[in-house]
């Protein structure tokens, strides 16, 4: 009897997906480089049915027609090798689902190569970690729509559900665009990361809370409007104590490691001209974070003693906590307000045509970022769905009239107390700029024109300008 799905690659997210895929009721053919790891889940898991195999030729050929199979291995160029491999074996008509975080400009040049063969490859977003890849994750399938069709119940099944009945998965696009809005979940995933350790920093060294107290605000702060899978376990990760001792968070090596997902989203807004300022800075954080060696020479010949000159009254710390929210909670929405730009902006690039309601409605459950914040931008694109920034929803606006002020406040009293605060101070720098009617852009106008005569335009007159600045 053949099997109805594949999985090749074995290990956390391949597993549980193929776990999760088995519970669903299908016989799923498992496939490993390693023959190792293919036998500790068959020894793990006795009663399911996943069978195994060692070659990928008989992988292939125990597999019913058209072929479904997830590709869940580490991005790279082990997916081409592999592509290519599988390529020799693939049948018109086939699908090839490439469940791993690849960079979408692979997606589409292998959609390419794929469909020139006949067959049909989705580059699919996966968003959840361990857990939702076996309970439930969040789907961002992207490919042509035809083969989409074909595996969209068996998506469907495997998905992660809000309130138990709203499937998070959709239908997102062509070729990369699937991978494009998982890569984008993750720049917004480094963004409201970087943004949470920014405040938990700022509540440690400068109101001097402890971590079980801190740990309480996070819990507090997760029954509000900061309510979000990444606040509950920054909460649990503030609590947790080894042997009842010490706070095992103290422990933990200050360097971030990264997988590149932040850095192609930053790259590509660089490409797109959009001003994804906050998700930028958290990558550039985590890379500053690895410069331990140069941190230690630097800790030692820089002053680290800050006066605190800004007047704030710490006598009240319940005050300063609340601003910090406040803070937290703006800045995550300009967080966002950014990442949907460079949604639209992508979408109109690459002629995705994205739903950006449907996406925000696909990260409710199962994955990462998943929030309450995220059922307001639901809210503003099915108000206005051609809504060209969320910060100019009235939503935001009344928020940011509200807020901007507590932002401003803990970024000014964290850089008087020399903390760290690079993707707030971005958040607030962006509002800035983002409302200001005359940014200084003239001056850098007139200097390009100045050295290079780059031409300018005027606001008083249509037409191109140059002006000889140097000549008497
Ligand atoms: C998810 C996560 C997942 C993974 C990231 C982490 O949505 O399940 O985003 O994909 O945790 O790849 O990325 P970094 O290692 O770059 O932090």
């Amino acid at each position: 009897k053949q099997q109805e799905v594949g999985v090749i690659g074995m290990g956390i997210m391949g597993q549980n997906l193929a776990l999760n895929i088995e519970n669903k009721g299908y016989r799923v053919s498992i496939y490993n480089r390693s023959p190792d790891k293919t036998n500790i889940i068959i020894k793990n898991n006795p009663t399911k049915n996943l069978i195994p195999y060692f070659s990928i030729e008989q992988f292939i050929f125990s597999l019913k027609k058209p072929r479904v199979i997830f590709l869940m291995i580490t991005a790279g160029v082990h997916v081409d090798h592999i592509i290519q491999v599988l390529s020799n074996y693939l049948e018109i008509g086939d699908i090839l689902i490439d469940g791993g975080n690849s960079f979408y400009q692979d997606t589409v040049r292998r959609d390419l190569y794929l469909s020139e063969k006949k067959i049909n490859f989705i580059g699919l977003g996966i968003s959840g970690g361990e857990e939702g890849a076996l309970k439930g994750p969040s789907l961002m399938p992207g490919g042509s729509q035809d083969a989409f069709k074909i595996v969209e119940s068996l998506l469907k099944k495997i998905a992660a559900r809000f309130n138990d009945n709203e499937i998070c998965m959709e239908y997102i696009g062509p070729n990369g665009s699937g991978h494009y809005v998982k890569m984008m979940h993750n720049g917004m995933e480094y963004g409201d990361m970087q943004i949470i350790s920014e405040i938990y920093f700022f509540l440690k060294m400068v109101l001097h809370l402890t971590a079980k107290q801190l740990g309480k605000i996070f819990s507090d702060w997760n029954m509000g409007e900061l309510s979000s899978y990444l606040i509950e376990i920054t909460s649990h990760i503030l609590m947790k104590s080894d042997n009842n001792q010490y706070c095992v968070l103290d422990y933990i090596l200050d360097v971030a490691d990264n997988k590149g997902t932040g850095l192609w989203s930053s790259k590509d807004a660089l490409d797109l001209g959009v001003p994804s300022t906050m998700i930028t800075e958290s990558v550039f954080a985590r890379y500053l974070s690895t410069l331990k060696n140069q941190r230690i020479q630097a800790s030692k010949v820089f002053s680290n003693v800050f006066e605190g000159k800004v007047n704030f009254d710490l006598e009240n710390i319940d005050i300063f906590v609340e601003k910090a929210r406040k803070a937290l909670y703006l800045s995550k929405i300009i967080l966002y307000a950014q990442g949907f730009y460079q949604l639209k902006i992508s979408s109109m690039t690459y002629h995705w045509n994205l739903n950006y309601q449907k996406i925000a409605k696909i990260f409710r459950a199962g994955c990462i970022i998943r929030s309450n914040f995220l059922q307001e931008i639901i809210n503003i694109y099915s108000k206005t769905p051609k809504i060209e920034n969320l910060l100019l929803d009235s939503y935001c606006v009344n928020i940011i009239n509200n807020y901007q002020q507590d932002l401003r406040d803990i970024v000014t009293i964290g850089i008087d107390h020399g903390i760290p605060m690079p993707a707030l101070s971005a958040a607030i720098s962006y509002y800035d700029g983002f409302r200001s009617l005359m940014l200084p852009a003239n001056l850098i106008q007139a200097q390009r024109d100045c050295f290079g005569s780059h031409t300018y335009k005027r606001i008083d007159k249509s037409g191109v300008f140059h002006t000889r600045w140097l000549s008497k």
